[in-house]
């Protein structure tokens, strides 16, 4: 059975791949899981200059899911060109770098960056992040906002560029086609969902940010509408993330319209999940007979 898939001009040699921020620069599981025969793996968010993180702690489990409040933390991009690249061409894994910034030259620089850096596939950005210049307003809640980030980190970019939307909106239709219409190559979809915890006993918020993202099998009913309502609203390839953990849950997201999905906090309880799922949906594709996984994209029946 043919496993590729392609997203925009890039073909992939299997729709799975490993979710930024969950899988660190890809190095560190290179001793675990045969980067080469994923998809892609997606880095960690890459700024201009190194960044600290915030306070711990940074994660916190929850029923069916995790808070995270890591806070971005990265060795920035050139760090990334010239000490972790390499090694990720030499194992042959494809890599699409994730970035993001606090200002849309921020982005603009992060891509010229890694421009100079040979081996990326593609850019995927972050639109869940703060816009410091607008007074904290997250890039991916405002169109008009995200048109303006998308368009100017395509302009700068040599290689395509995914744009990976916040779910935290009303409608997730009208910022997919502000990306669209900006030029963005893909859509992933989406980041983790705000959240909060707070511990009963002392009455404090279990994180020094208070908010913090929410993922894992708890947002993937909530992922899959995204997708599914993205897929209709934009000609665009979609990436799906949220939850994802089992090859079935892969063929939901890809029969609502994914192109491909992205593991992220599966790979927190089992760090093999990535081959795992990448294997229960060559299972499911040879026992159904297809002869391309491609054929489970969009094949939702009414
Ligand atoms: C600890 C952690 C760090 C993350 N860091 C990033 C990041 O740097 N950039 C980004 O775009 N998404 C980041 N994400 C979001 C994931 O890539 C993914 O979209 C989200 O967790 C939903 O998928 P999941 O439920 O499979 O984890 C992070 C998620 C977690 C749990």
């Amino acid at each position: 059975m043919d496993m590729t898939t392609a997203i925009g001009g890039l073909r992939l040699r299997n729709p799975v791949l490993a979710a930024s921020g969950t899988f660190g620069y890809g190095v560190e599981y290179e001793d675990i899981v045969d980067l080469a025969q994923l998809g892609a793996i997606i880095t960690k968010g890459l700024s201009p200059m190194p960044m600290p993180g915030n306070p711990s702690p940074r994660l916190f489990e929850t029923s069916a899911g995790m808070l995270n409040s890591v806070g971005l933390q990265n060795i920035g991009a050139e760090a990334f060109v010239r000490t972790r690249l390499p090694r990720l061409r030499q194992v042959g894994a494809l890599v699409v770098c994730n970035i993001f910034g606090c200002e849309i030259a921020d982005y603009v620089s992060v891509v010229e960056t890694l421009n100079q850096g040979e081996g990326i596939a593609a850019y995927e950005l972050n639109a869940s992040c703060p816009n410091t210049a607008a007074g904290g307003m997250i890039f991916g809640v405002d169109p008009g906002l995200l048109r303006e980030l998308t368009a100017a980190v395509c302009r700068a970019s040599r290689r395509p560029v995914w744009v990976k939307l916040t779910p935290n909106v009303t409608d997730i239709t009208v910022v997919a086609r502000a990306a669209w219409e900006a030029g963005a190559a893909a859509l992933t979809v989406a980041n983790t969902f705000l959240g909060m915890a707070i511990d009963a006993h002392t009455r404090r918020p279990r994180f020094a940010r208070r908010v913090a993202g929410l993922s894992g099998p708890a947002i993937k009913p909530l992922a899959l509408r995204l997708v599914y309502e993205a897929h209709r609203a934009v000609p665009l390839p979609i990436l799906g993330s949220g939850g994802i953990a089992t090859g079935e849950d892969a063929v939901e997201f890809l029969l609502a319209g994914a192109t491909a999905v992205q593991i992220g906090t599966a790979s927190f309880w089992d760090p093999k999940a990535t081959e795992f799922v990448l294997r229960e949906l060559g299972k499911f594709g040879r026992r159904r007979g297809l002869e391309s996984i491609s054929q489970l994209i969009g094949a939702l029946e009414d």
